[in-house]
């Protein structure tokens, strides 16, 4: 016989509405559930609780009254507490699906298989489409197909590294043309214990469209810098040329009337004198020969303008030629300074078009040891080796500050300047290098042939 426990009408009432299964909730029917299966637990364990109150003692069924009704107790506040717990689980549930669906960025959980489980309400509307169309289908079918490759790439990184770094690509829209996203993820794992990955995914297509102007921007600046920089180059050129025939005409100029005029002067000059000679008196003998002399002296100083101008050399026996005679003159206005010549190559070698730039670089650089280096040694190079001619002045004096000369400032100097530009620009490389204890090196260098 079965163990019939002592119970109050209250109980029975309760019991009985209990039972009733029309309008449960169902925290009611869980409970239900849960009392059938305490009966048949205490049904299928006997031994626990005595067959019959009749062999009990009133002291021990007081006492058995007494525990039954403590466990009630007990299990009500277990019940309680379950019930609690579980409400601030459902609550806690609702918060985070709340922070999912109305985050303002989008989201979405994919599988190890890269399949969507879930995508919030941003991201359904970012892309335009419902969730039904999202659901259970994999992501890469939502990528543009020039970002397949990256993103699959990307993919192959979901069970290695995490958070992944952001990735930027193309996600394709209902009804509208794709957007450009910024896509970060993080491992996570579902309520089963299976991998999936959360993905947040903003859409910077404003960002991308902004810089994508920046860069047509700055090409087109850029091109319009390089087409400037390249006028400036052709008009520096012209310029050059025009400076160099205007200085040609000056020196032919010079040459032919006050030269030519000045020595016919003296020739003329020196002739009558000469036969007027026994007539003169000491004082105009010395005169006379004086202003000769003056005279000679001003022919030299036109000859020597007009071939700083524009030797005539350099058209009529070539550079070779021409430097020979510039190095001759630098040794004799400089006679402290021993010289060194190291020119080791054939006129035919040299680019025509580079003679002239070739002159005026040793032309400057050695007017700038006479008037800047106090050096006691000069070495002037020109050789054609392995394709590259070169031309470089060392000298051994004093040196300079590479870094605050060679451009146009309050203390003049447009030489060196002026060095670089012609070098580069018929193609080649310029170099100065100098310090007090180096002294100075000018280098030029072409690559041969040079492209004109
Ligand atoms: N060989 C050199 N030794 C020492 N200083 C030099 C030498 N060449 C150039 N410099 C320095 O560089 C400056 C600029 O030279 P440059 O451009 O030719 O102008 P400028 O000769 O008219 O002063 C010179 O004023 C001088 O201070
Ligand atoms: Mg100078």
């Amino acid at each position: 016989m079965g163990m019939s426990l002592p119970v109050d009408e209250s109980d029975t009432r309760c019991n009985h509405d209990w039972y009733e299964t029309s309008g449960m909730n169902d925290q009611e029917r869980a409970a239900k559930a849960l009392r059938s299966r305490a009966e048949s637990a205490v049904l299928s364990s006997p031994a626990r609780a005595p067959d019959s109150v009749d062999s009990l003692l009133p002291v021990e069924m007081l006492r058995v009254l007494h525990e039954l009704r403590v466990h009630q107790v007990e299990l009500e506040m277990e019940n309680e507490e379950l019930r609690q717990t579980q409400q601030e689980i459902e609550a806690s549930h609702a918060r985070y699906f709340h922070l999912y669906e109305f985050a303002p960025v989008g989201y979405c959980t994919l599988s190890e298989q890269g399949v969507i489980l879930q995508a919030n309400l941003h991201l359904r509307s970012m892309l335009g489409m419902s969730q039904e169309t999202l659901l259970r289908r994999p992501l890469s079918q939502f990528i543009h197909p020039e970002d397949a490759n990256e993103y699959e790439l990307y993919r192959r990184l979901f069970s290695d590294a995490d958070p992944l770094p952001a990735m930027v690509l193309r996600l394709l829209c209902a009804s509208a043309p794709p957007i450009w996203a910024s896509i970060k993820s993080a491992a996570g794992q579902d309520s089963k214990g299976s991998s999936e990955r959360l993905m947040a995914i903003s859409d910077i297509t404003d960002l991308k469209l902004h810089e994508v102007r920046l860069q047509k921007f700055n090409l087109a600046l850029e091109t319009e810098v390089l087409a400037r920089i390249s006028q400036l180059k052709r008009m520096y050129t012209r310029l050059l040329l025009a400076q160099e025939n205007e200085r040609k005409r000056i020196a032919l100029d010079l040459h032919d009337s006050l030269g030519q005029t000045l020595s016919a002067i003296k020739l003329i000059g020196g002739h009558r004198l000469a036969s007027l000679h026994s007539h003169r008196s000491r004082a105009e003998k010395v005169f006379a020969s004086a202003l000769l002399k003056d005279l000679a002296g001003a022919i030299e100083e036109v000859r020597r303008i007009s071939m700083n101008l524009r030797p005539s050399m350099l058209d009529d026996l070539g550079l070779l030629a021409t430097i020979t005679w510039l190095i001759a003159h630098f040794k004799a206005a400089n006679p402290s300074i021993h010289v060194t010549e190291q020119i080791e190559l054939e006129e035919e070698v040299i680019p025509e078009v580079l003679k002239i730039t070739l002159f005026r670089i040793l032309q400057e650089a050695s007017h700038n040891i006479e008037k800047h280096s106090q050096a006691t040694g000069v070495t002037f190079t020109l050789a054609l080796v392995g394709g590259h001619l070169t031309l470089s002045v060392f000298d051994n004096g004093q040196g300079c500050d590479p870094r605050s000369v060679g451009q146009s400032n309050s203390h003049g100097g447009l030489g060196l300047a002026s060095m670089q530009e012609r070098t580069e620009l018929s193609g080649g490389t310029f170099e100065l290098r100098s310090s007090p204890e180096g002294g100075t090196l000018v280098v030029a260098c072409w690559h041969l042939p040079i492209e004109t």
